[in-house]
């Protein structure tokens, strides 16, 4: 097992990786502070995890929460369900929550835990991916609005952060390579030795060989938790950690979410990305083409859907976290693997990027 540390002083938390963790109480246990545990997961995980998930807890007064799955359930409305049952339990203020499940649902008891009497522990129990290589690290909790994606949200820290790789045989191929469009990100943001690792091992990955999805996990989450511990509230380098994301955002609130899966969203954000920063004269038309077929390679798609309009996706871009008086900032690529945040681009260049960004000669 390897064991790494968020570093935020007092609230700095540690993140387990390993196999078999599920099964291994002595690892979570200590991060309750009290009886009461409420176990928040969905109706997919339900069935698969949350019977060695109660073991875990076993001799705490535990309340289960089970919550429909998918994106578009990621809502005010649907996060109200774990207040009625806290409420309904009575659970008091040193409850602690457990988020067992992908990135919807670690996001969701994240700011339910910040929010319930002004705040209470909570522990990461991530099951995709995406969620062990990015989302359960960091602190930031939220749901989404029908105008703009995680848009009324949280920074608030886990206690610690427990990554089971096993439990990433029962997920879906498409769920695993969105999340590995989350791990290309870290290469391109400025790791260039590890985008180049993942050239060599992306079969591996695909193929969920355990030591290649240890290193690559642990590999990320070491460089989130360096960036979470240099900026945790996004003043400066963590903004970096969006590469894709303002494109990708637009394309998962103009499909509707849940169409597209966030991981691929990314993966076609990063093309665009990569595509602004080349038609700038910044990376090479060869370095453009070495990331689409890396994705291409983990089979995650490259173009925007035909569906979105290249209207719709400009006015979807500006409802963005990163916009500053009504400039969109964006993460491109100042030279192949080192990304920056930048108002400093043209803007028909972006326009001239959506136009083409619906095909692959883009
Ligand atoms: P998700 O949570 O929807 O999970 C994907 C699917 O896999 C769901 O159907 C889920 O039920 C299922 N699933 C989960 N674990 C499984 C398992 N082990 N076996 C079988 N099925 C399993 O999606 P995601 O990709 O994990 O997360 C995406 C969300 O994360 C988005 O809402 C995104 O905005 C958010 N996100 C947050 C951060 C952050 O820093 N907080 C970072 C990146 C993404
Ligand atoms: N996933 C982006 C961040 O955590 O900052």
């Amino acid at each position: 097992m390897k064991t790494l540390t968020v570093a935020l002083g007092e609230r700095s938390y540690p993140i387990f990786i390993g196999q078999g963790l599920l099964a291994n109480p002595e690892l979570v246990r200590p991060h309750v502070r009290a009886k009461q545990v409420c176990i928040v997961t969905n109706e997919t995980i339900a069935p698969l995890y949350l019977a060695q998930t109660r073991a875990l807890f076993s001799g705490f007064d535990i309340t289960e929460v089970i919550l429909p799955d998918g994106e578009q359930y990621k809502t005010l409305d649907v996060l109200n369900q774990i207040f009625d049952q806290l409420l309904a339990k009575r659970c008091d203020r040193r409850v602690t929550l457990v988020a067992l499940g992908g990135g919807v649902i670690g996001d969701m008891t994240g700011f339910a835990a910040a929010c319930y009497q002004r705040g209470v522990p909570f522990i990461q129990i991530p099951t995709t991916l995406l969620s062990q290589v990015d989302s359960s690290v960091g602190g930031k909790t939220g749901v989404n609005h029908a105008l703009g994606k995680n848009m009324i949200g949280a920074f608030y820290q886990p206690q610690c952060v427990l990554i089971d790789i096993d439990t990433l045989k029962t997920l879906e191929d498409r769920q695993l390579s969105a999340g590995l469009a989350e791990v290309v990100k870290y290469g391109l943001i400025n790791d260039l030795p590890f985008f180049e690792w993942l050239e060599d091992k992306a079969e591996a990955l695909y193929q969920r060989d355990p030591s290649a999805l240890i290193e690559a996990v642990a590999h990320c989450c070491q460089n989130k938790a360096d960036v979470v511990a240099a900026d945790e509230q996004e003043s400066g380098v963590r903004a970096l950690l969006n590469l894709g994301h303002t494109f990708g955002h637009a394309i998962e609130t103009g499909l509707g979410y849940g169409e597209c899966l966030h991981g691929e969203a990314v993966a076609i954000g990063m093309c665009l990305a990569a595509e602004m920063s080349a038609k700038h004269g910044w990376i090479s038309a060869a370095e453009v083409q070495r990331v689409r077929r890396l994705l291409v390679r983990m089979h995650l798609p490259t173009t925007i859907p035909a569906d979105i309009s290249c209207e719709q996706m400009q006015n979807l871009m500006k409802v963005d976290k990163k916009v500053m008086d009504g400039q969109i900032r964006l993460v491109l690529m100042q030279k192949f693997g080192q990304s920056v945040l930048t108002s400093d681009y043209d803007s028909a260049l972006l326009q001239d990027t959506l136009n083409t960004g619906y095909t692959e000669a883009a």
